[in-house]
């Protein structure tokens, strides 16, 4: 039986359900309250609602351990509706970490290429061993699974710098399921909930794929 746990729900009610300090990372990607649609007309829940989104952040507080981090997904379109909840929430903002992308995403003052995530820190939490570098090669997902899929390869040095082994990871926007697939692989728990159940269902066994494939890495390592 698995030890991860994927939920098909509401992020903010499902987290009310957490007993506080028990997650040891967040990493997300939520919507960027930008209205997003890709070429194909698939659009993401809640990324015209900033009331479905930001309200998560003061819960996902509370959950963490203390001394601890959340990497939190954004782009530069509402990063001041997205600063003011996370530091009303109570986070401090810990580092700035933007990825270089090969390829154009969308031109309007500027060609967009780039991506970026905000390190935010609950307490003081300590780095273990090498610090990651804020500039980072991005790897294109190929959004087959979900419009806004990030490619497991920019998750998973995430997971690695900012958790242990056997730490609990959640993603309370879990889309199809990315951040629990670099966990699985990473040795980590993850928790992860999504409000649309058609990605729910693919993430469950997206995760269950890597769980095989992390389980069946332990057994060549140990033969
Ligand atoms: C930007 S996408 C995440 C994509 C993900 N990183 C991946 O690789 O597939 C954000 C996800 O959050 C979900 N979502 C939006 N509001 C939510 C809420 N209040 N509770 C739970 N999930 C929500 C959307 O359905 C969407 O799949």
């Amino acid at each position: 039986m698995t030890q991860h746990n994927i939920i098909n729900g509401e992020a903010l009610e499902t987290l009310k359900g957490i007993e506080a300090g028990t997650i040891d990372l967040v990493v997300t990607d939520p919507p960027y309250l930008c209205n997003y649609q890709d070429r194909d007309g698939r659009k993401v829940r809640n990324d015209d609602n900033a009331a479905g989104v930001l309200g998560v952040f003061s819960e996902l507080f509370r959950v963490l351990q203390q001394d601890s981090y959340a990497v939190v997904f954004c782009g530069w379109t509402a990063i001041d509706q997205f600063s003011k909840a996370w530091a009303d929430a109570g986070f401090k903002v810990g580092g700035h970490l933007v990825w270089g992308k090969d390829y154009v995403s969308n031109t309007k003052h500027v060609q967009y290429r780039h991506e970026s995530a905000w390190l935010l820190t609950k307490g003081n939490p300590q780095r273990q061993g090498k610090a990651l570098p804020d500039l980072l090669d991005w790897t294109y997902s190929g959004n087959r699974h979900h419009p806004t899929q990030k490619a497991v390869e920019v998750i998973a040095p995430l997971i690695r710098s900012f958790s242990k082994p056997g730490d609990v990871v959640l993603d309370p926007f879990l889309g199809s399921g990315t951040t629990a697939v670099a966990a699985a692989l990473s040795g980590r728990v993850a928790i992860g909930v999504e409000l649309e159940a058609k990605y729910c269902e693919l993430a469950k066994n997206r995760v269950s794929g890597a769980e095989r494939y992390h389980a069946a890495k332990g057994e060549r390592q140990a033969a």
